[in-house]
């Protein structure tokens, strides 16, 4: 495994948001993707949000018509992920639960071949503890895309504990392959990004639930005295509720500190099914389309 090598042909495993979005990318990085998923119906799906976010970038003219049409043909999809032999680096994007990603890595550990590159967007969950399924942890790492993928430049690159110079060589060569920035940061609950993001998406509904202002007032707060483009309680509904909850419990149970628990308020909108734009209804509400 060398920093040089070229890689070609992508797996990415998980057909969700990020999935697609890093299906997208490097699609039209011009890389040979094969997307898997358990479900058929999760795939078609992919394929036309992938086939709209291009149309996105046709009509900006960020691309062209043929460069978008280029892309999609480039992806294939599978449900079953043994056909992820001959892939040369594979980018997991499934929900955040960490016997998943076991099982996950436990399976492409024998699918793949033992040069293949592991990689896993998870937003928080430990990627040592990941490898720790795999036989060769030294070629598994964190590559940790921002929603909305094909628009977003940051790609977090986590190092585990037995993560080699060589993989993260060609993970960061990859990177920079996509047009993203990356930046290594080590494995600690959160990594850098959402050790930061999630206390203050957590800190703008513990203000929501106590009163202190209605969540547009929250938002254009954040939005016009920080420039952030959108407010927490926006960012959070963008994200998943769901997400931000997990995060903020891993980043509890695994610094020890309560200062991160997650506020009673979005635990409550995650058990009603609150989950934001994705399921149509979060801090605000979402119509159809
Ligand atoms: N695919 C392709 N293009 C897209 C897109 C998509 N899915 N979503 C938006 N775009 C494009 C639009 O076409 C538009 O293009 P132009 O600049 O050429 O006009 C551009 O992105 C901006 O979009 P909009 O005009 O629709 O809307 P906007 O200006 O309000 O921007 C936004 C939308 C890019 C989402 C912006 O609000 C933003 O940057 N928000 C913050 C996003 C953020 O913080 N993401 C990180 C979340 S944390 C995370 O992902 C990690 C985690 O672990 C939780």
């Amino acid at each position: 495994m060398s920093e040089g090598r070229t890689i070609q042909r992508v797996g990415v495993v998980g057909a969700g948001t990020m999935g697609n979005g890093i299906a997208h990318v490097c699609s039209m990085a011009g890389l040979d993707v094969l997307m898997v998923d358990v479900e058929a119906g999760a795939l078609e799906g992919a394929i036309g949000t992938i086939e709209r976010n291009l149309q996105r970038q046709v009509k900006k003219e960020k691309i062209s018509a043929a460069d978008a049409e280029g892309a999609v043909a480039r992806i294939r999809t599978a449900t079953d992920p043994a056909e992820l032999s001959d892939a040369q680096f594979v980018v997991e994007a499934v929900p955040e639960r960490t016997e998943l990603k076991h099982d996950i890595f436990a399976r492409l550990g024998e699918v793949s071949g033992p040069e293949t590159i592991l990689a896993t967007n998870t937003s928080s969950i430990s990627i040592t503890e990941i490898a720790s399924g795999v036989e060769s942890p030294e070629r598994v790492i964190g590559m940790h895309f921002m929603n909305p993928v094909p628009v977003m430049k940051l790609v977090e690159v986590i190092r585990g504990l037995e993560t080699s110079d060589a993989t993260t060589g060609v993970t960061v060569a990859l990177c920079e392959r996509l047009g993203k920035t990356p930046v290594e940061v080590n494995d600690f609950p959160g990594f850098v990004s959402n050790r930061i993001l999630m206390p203050m998406i957590n800190e703008a509904v513990f203000c929501l639930m106590e009163g202190v202002a209605e969540p547009e007032a929250i938002d254009t707060v954040m939005k016009l005295g920080m420039n952030h483009p959108m407010g927490p309680l926006q960012l959070a509904d963008l994200i998943g509720l769901d997400t931000c909850l997990s995060i903020c419990e891993v980043l509890q149970r695994d610094l020890g500190d309560d200062k991160y628990r997650p506020c009673p308020l979005l635990k409550k909108y995650v058990a009603a099914g609150w989950l934001g734009r994705k399921s149509g209804r979060g801090f605000y509400s979402y119509g159809e389309g």
